[in-house]
């Protein structure tokens, strides 16, 4: 959560740059954000509360002169969003300024002592780094980088950090601990950023900080140490192949409408994963005693989807857990035979990365499937599988939700040869159905997407919705509730179908709306025995089942018909009407569904 840049450019103002790099990273948080450059030698800082272009309209920020500065995008964790409260931070003499995200742990330790000699306007953690900072440098006249690593060495927490100081005018410091942070390398220019997308227009070449590292970086040189042992490291530039078109909304009013289209083109490129590294992480998978599968929100539902896939195409047992209650439910299960496959768009969800390095201490294996090259959870599996969606911006995950189930359905097909469980006509009929989930997702969008608007300007204002299905189309469900909850703030909950008679069918009442996932699978003859239940109540029926269903046409108000596939493929097939359904909902309600309220789209805090 929060998003952080720095810039030092020898030939260019640096708050233009920093202004449309923040514009990139807002998904992480959006409650206030504020920019501090240096100019003759002064802090210049504009930061307010509200969104950056809100902010932008009223402060110009691009009006901040000044080669070298940072940004800041802030979802808060201490203190109100506020203008004292939005970052950058500074220090008594308005000579530091730092941006920060994660959290100081003994901060209010650090805090009690500090105020008895510097003055605290904020309610932040972040405020004690330039108070440290401002104190290490005035006792002992060293540099803003050995400052920054002493004070550092007094800091509990997690934390991406980026400090500029008057005294020198041509340095960034940054540092990382367990808080994304990258690098990027340009032309008589330097960057750091909070993620890849933010530095794409400007550079394509990327360093790749460590936990425990930190950076001083100047226009024309970069130097990497470590921050306990002040131990040089040797800066990798990696050539990323990520575009800045990819970063941009190409003429949509929205990227998560943008990402919702760009998913046959994501499956496309997952699906051309080499066959070798499918085989590989099939094969530590079929190696384990015990395999836990573990995610939050949508990659939680898609770990859900694949533990159905596993179950039923390779007999291969597996629990999916939330990963935030993973250390819980697993105590004393975890031991050298056992295997996590961790599922993470942005490989950088901190309950997710906590469940890694509980299950790491006791021995396990980890495997794990994200979107984002280098990020924390590549680095602390065994064995990373990348899927191929491109970047992500919109807050609500769409088209990685989508390609991760591809990716767990080819494992899935993979085990099923290994382990010799399923037909070979059988795994070849659904590898070849999985190879046309892009043109049936395509064509679902080509179709419907005015039909699916219109369902769902009819009914954006009702107050409460349940989605229900069967069997793997369950997560289906889960996975469309999800997404009109989080983004068009409607209630709504989802339930395996043949669970709701023991509680949930209580709410029914003329006319409040139950969606139906109801792909031809064998589950559909007992679904078409829940929507008769849900009929009988006068419930509205909005379903999503196969085209050529008329006996579910006929039981339904409306309905969203999709080609008919495999059952085991269907969420792959039936989930982007959902997408689109949430998306049209919100914005008739008038609600951005980029910026939905209190998420962030990289969760980085337990
Ligand atoms: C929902 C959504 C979140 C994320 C969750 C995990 O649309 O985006 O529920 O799925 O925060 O994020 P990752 O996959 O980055 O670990």
């Amino acid at each position: 959560m929060c998003g952080i840049v720095g810039v030092v450019d020898r030939n260019n103002l640096a708050s233009p740059i920093i202004h449309e790099a923040l514009k990139r990273l807002e998904y992480r948080g959006y409650d206030s954000a504020g920019i501090a450059t240096i100019y003759q030698n002064k802090i210049c800082l504009k930061k307010e509360k509200g969104k950056i272009s809100e902010i932008h309209e009223k402060l110009d920020f691009n009006k901040l002169l000044g080669t070298i500065g940072i940004g800041h995008t802030r979802w808060a964790t201490h203190g109100l969003p506020s203008k004292t409260n939005a970052h950058p931070q500074v220090d008594c003499t308005n000579k530091i300024a730092v941006v920060h995200n994660g959290i100081i742990e003994n901060f209010l330790e650090l805090r009690e002592d500090l105020a008895k000699r510097h003055n605290f306007v904020s309610e932040t953690d972040t405020e004690v780094i330039p108070h440290l900072i401002e104190e290490i440098m005035a006792k002992t006249k060293c540099d803003l980088h050995t400052a920054t690593r002493r004070a550092l060495q007094k800091v509990k927490g997690t934390y991406a950090l980026v400090i500029i100081c008057t005294k020198e005018s041509d340095t960034l410091v940054c540092a990382r601990n367990e808080s994304p942070l990258v690098i990027g390398v340009g032309k008589n220019a330097n960057y750091c950023a909070s993620d890849i997308p933010a530095l794409l227009p400007m550079t394509r070449k990327i360093i790749l900080l460590s936990d425990g590292e930190m950076a001083t970086i100047h226009h024309d040189k970069i130097r990497i140490e470590t921050i306990n042992g002040e131990v040089e490291v040797q800066p990798k530039i990696v050539n990323v192949s990520w575009t800045p078109e990819m970063a941009q909304k190409g003429g949509y009013p929205h990227f998560m409408l943008k990402e919702i289209h760009e998913q046959p083109h994501a499956l496309n490129g997952t699906l051309m994963i080499r066959p070798e590294v499918i085989n590989k992480t099939a094969n530590v998978l079929n190696d384990s005693e015990k395999l836990y599968i573990t995610a939050a929100g949508t990659s939680h539902h898609a770990g859900l989807a694949g533990r159905y896939m596993l179950s039923k195409l390779s007999a291969m047992q597996s629990q999916a857990i939330i990963s935030s209650e993973f250390s819980e439910s697993t105590a004393n299960l975890i031991d050298e035979d056992t295997t996590i496959l961790a599922i993470s768009q942005s490989g950088e969800t901190a309950d997710t990365l906590n469940a890694i390095k509980f299950a790491k201490d006791n021995g396990a294996k980890i495997v794990s499937i994200t979107n984002v090259m280098g990020s924390t959870i590549s680095r602390l599996s065994d064995l990373t599988l990348y899927t191929q969606a491109g970047p992500e911006i919109g807050v609500a995950a769409t088209k990685t939700f989508i390609v991760q189930l591809a990716s767990l359905a080819l494992i899935s097909l993979q085990l099923a040869e290994i382990r010799g469980m399923t037909d070979n006509s059988e795994i070849e009929q659904i590898r070849e159905e999985l190879f046309q989930t892009p043109r049936i997702v395509e064509n679902t969008i080509k179709k419907h997407e005015s039909l699916i608007r219109d369902i769902a300007y009819e009914y954006a204002y009702k107050p409460n919705f349940l989605y229900l299905g069967r069997g793997i189309s369950t997560t289906t469900a889960m996975e469309g509730s999800l997404k009109l909850k989080e983004i068009a703030y409607i209630h709504s909950e989802a339930y395996p179908a043949g669970e709701s008679k023991h509680g949930a069918i209580a709410l029914i009442e003329p006319g409040f709306p139950v969606v139906f996932i109801a792909p031809h699978d064998d589950t559909r003859e007992r679904i078409i025995g829940n929507i008769m239940e849900m009929k009988a109540r006068e419930a509205t029926i909005i379903s999503v089942a196969d085209e050529n269903d008329y006996e579910i046409k006929k039981l339904s108000h409306k309905m969203i018909g999709i080609p008919s596939t495999m059952g085991i493929l269907s969420p792959i097939t039936c989930v982007t009407p959902l997408q689109l359904f949430a998306y049209y909902a919100a914005t008739k309600r008038g609600y951005d569904p980029d910026k939905p309220r209190n998420l962030a789209k990289s969760v980085t805090v337990l």
